[in-house]
């Protein structure tokens, strides 16, 4: 028999982060959930960036065993070869493809959806995945902020740029992949580029990865024309080589509630494979508030000028 989850007690579970975030909310929600079927993706394509480790490599892994045909985007390209052949050992030797895609670098974004494009007949799926949480500020190459480049420049010229092979497919969908650690966050009102106080790593992750589910409901109408969903979703806290270089010391106190990569990925992959409302924010199969504090809460005036920037940053336009 499935034991359904109850919606209060899931949102309770969510409330105390700790056991929601790790495997134990993993574990409690995913009885009552259908298995997907396992060709639920056969015909379809994704592209996956920061597909070479952690998570983004177990949703890679996760959409080639539905049946996808998988591009692993990565900025090194053995790194990438080796995740490859690690998702073709367990997925019946169905091995990815692998491109070069640095989404901190806009021309080299540019560079690699140029050729993509022409050469792709359709994109059905993509997934921002790569993620970055520095010790110290660092830049991309055109000089923007490296957690503004990488967690929505990026994404936002990558998503433009790909949307003519997505609008060849009959439903494209977009998946963000944030963070709980956004919740703690508003969206900066001005100074975008975190050039002024004092910086911390992590509150530039956090206010980025916070950017990105302010701006879903707005790329979701962007693109609600051309048939291309765009969805957001936070995989839970998880053991991954990101965590263990970045946060040692939450990976040490924490390590045993951890989820493991497939199950921060598992969301991700339901959100490809299952249609669901564009321009929300997902978590274990689940849509969740945008806010649980009230002082993070963002105008629409806000939200505005949060795109207006990041558009003309990330080159295209905001109308
Ligand atoms: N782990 C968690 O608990 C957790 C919680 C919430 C959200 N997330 C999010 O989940 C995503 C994956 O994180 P993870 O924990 O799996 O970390 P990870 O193991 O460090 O993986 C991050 C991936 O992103 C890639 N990447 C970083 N910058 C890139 C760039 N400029 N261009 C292309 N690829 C780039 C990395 O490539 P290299 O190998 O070349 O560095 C790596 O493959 C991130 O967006 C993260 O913010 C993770």
């Amino acid at each position: 028999m499935v034991l359904h989850l109850p919606v209060p007690l899931d949102a309770i579970l969510d409330r105390t982060v700790v056991l929601g975030y790790g495997r134990t909310g993993f574990r409690l929600r995913h009885r009552s959930w259908s298995p997907l079927p396992p060709d639920a993706l056969r015909g379809r394509t994704a592209a996956v960036t920061g597909a070479n480790s952690g998570i983004g490599k177990a949703i890679a892994a996760g959409l080639t065993g539905l049946g996808a045909a998988v591009t692993l985007l990565v900025r090194d390209e053995s790194r990438g070869a080796a995740a490859a052949a690690q998702i073709a050992a367990v997925t019946a030797g169905v091995t990815p493809e692998v491109e070069r895609c640095d989404v901190s670098d806009l021309a080299d974004i540019r560079r690699f959806a140029t050729g993509f494009v022409q050469r792709t007949e359709r994109l059905d799926v993509l997934v921002h995945n790569a993620g970055v949480l520095p010790a110290a500020r660092g830049e991309s190459p055109q000089g923007h902020e490296i957690c503004l480049a990488t967690h929505v420049l990026g994404p936002l010229l990558l998503t433009e740029q790909l949307a003519p092979a997505m609008t060849r497919a009959a439903s494209g969908r977009v998946i963000l992949v944030s963070s709980g650690g956004m919740y703690t966050q508003t969206v900066p009102d001005g100074d975008f580029e975190y050039r002024t106080g004092e910086y911390h790593g992590a509150t530039a992750y956090a206010r980025t990865k916070r950017m990105q589910v302010a701006l879903t409901p707005i790329l979701s109408d962007r693109y609600a024309a051309e048939g291309i969903s765009v969805h957001c979703m936070h995989p839970g806290w998880v053991d991954t080589p990101g965590v263990a270089t970045s946060l040692p010391r939450f990976r040490a106190l924490t390590r045993p509630l951890l989820r493991t990569p497939a199950q921060g990925a598992d969301t991700a992959v339901w959100l490809a494979a299952t249609d669901v409302a564009s321009g929300r924010f997902w978590h274990d199969r689940r849509a969740r508030p945008e806010h649980y504090l009230r002082r993070t809460a963002e105008s629409a005036a806000a939200a505005e000028r949060v795109w207006q920037y990041c558009a003309a940053a990330a080159g295209i336009s905001a109308a």
